[in-house]
């Protein structure tokens, strides 16, 4: 399902508040993996049902390139859901890769949203399952049902953390999302960013951390970007254009990570396969280090994680 965009890399994810024209107009010039047009919180409850042909007509009209373009809609407990799915959905055509699904609690909700947008496929001549899902966990039920969440529907591409509202769900005592917090010694997210990693990643989604909403402060936000890419993270959001060059250099391999894990691959194979003389053994030295069929896999996922953000190897394998 949803082909086109689930291996796409996604490490800035830039949000655009959908019924402004004028952001709608400059979002594609940004240079955003995965771009997703607002009809939640940055869209006024007044402005929400006219944004979804403003929606509707930057997704049909605008040069998006490759990118994975997204449209937000509201969450099932409001009124808008049903009308934003039929309405953008419905009118967007082909070029639309995905719905994302805030504040999801149960896996039902997605279920449901999987059932409608097969429905609204079928009406508007879409390919089946051609509207690919990410999910929303900003809140407390949702982070203790995240494994069923990440489970529910095959449309699933990805699972994103929504650190605002889940500050507010928590009750947090902080008034801005996702930044550290100095009176917290370490990382008052790692135990839900941990728990959110491990659901998407044990049912193959990509996981992506949300917002940094202090856009001005670019070394805190270098460094917090750093938290969840070191833990495994895919990517995160900008709410700024100005983020998104912070987000793909963080996210993306050095070219010397790059070329060394392909050099791994090389060393392993060659030591494993016995080609050349080797001894077919499963660990070898590589430099000063002994490496094996785990390290085979670190280095499969820098050179995917490198080959999907454009990295190319520098230096041609030895044969
Ligand atoms: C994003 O939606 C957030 O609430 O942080
Ligand atoms: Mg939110």
């Amino acid at each position: 399902m949803s082909a086109r965009s689930r291996e796409l890399p996604r490490r800035s994810c830039l949000s655009v508040p959908g019924s402004s024209e004028r952001f709608l107009a400059k979002a594609p010039g940004v240079p955003a993996d995965m771009t997703f047009l607002d009809l939640e919180d940055s869209v006024a409850p007044l402005e929400k049902e006219a944004a979804r042909a403003k929606v509707v007509e930057a997704v049909k009209n605008q040069d998006w390139g490759d990118r994975v373009l997204c449209v937000r809609v509201n969450s099932w407990d409001t009124r808008w859901t049903y009308g934003d799915v039929i309405e953008v959905v419905g009118q967007a055509g082909e070029r639309l890769d995905e719905i994302m699904m805030p504040k999801v609690e149960r896996a039902a909700e997605v279920v449901a949203m999987d059932l409608l947008l097969t429905q609204v496929e079928a009406n508007a001549g879409l390919p089946p399952g051609h509207i690919g899902i990410e999910a929303q966990i900003e809140t407390a039920r949702g982070l203790i049902d995240v494994e069923e969440i990440c489970a529910a529907s095959g449309r699933l591409e990805a699972i994103v953390f929504g650190p605002a509202d889940f500050a507010a769900s928590v009750e947090m005592p902080v008034l801005t999302g996702g930044i550290q917090v100095p009176e917290y010694p370490g990382d008052h997210f790692h135990y839900v960013l941990s728990k959110i990693l491990m659901a998407g990643r044990a049912n193959g989604l990509q996981v992506i951390d949300g917002p940094f909403l202090r856009i001005r402060e670019m070394d805190a936000f270098r460094d917090y970007c750093q938290r969840s890419r070191v833990l495994g993270y895919d990517g995160k959001w900008a709410l700024h254009p100005d983020q998104v060059a912070v987000l793909n250099e963080v996210f993306s391999p050095t070219q010397e990570q790059f070329d060394q894990a392909w050099d791994i691959l090389d060393a392993y194979r060659r030591a494993t396969e016995g080609d050349g003389g080797g001894e077919r053994r499963g660990a070898v030295m590589f430099g000063d280090e002994m490496i094996d069929e785990a390290s085979r896999k670190m280095a499969i996922k820098f050179v995917a994680r490198g080959e999907r953000g454009g990295l190319r190897r520098s230096v041609p394998p030895a044969r």
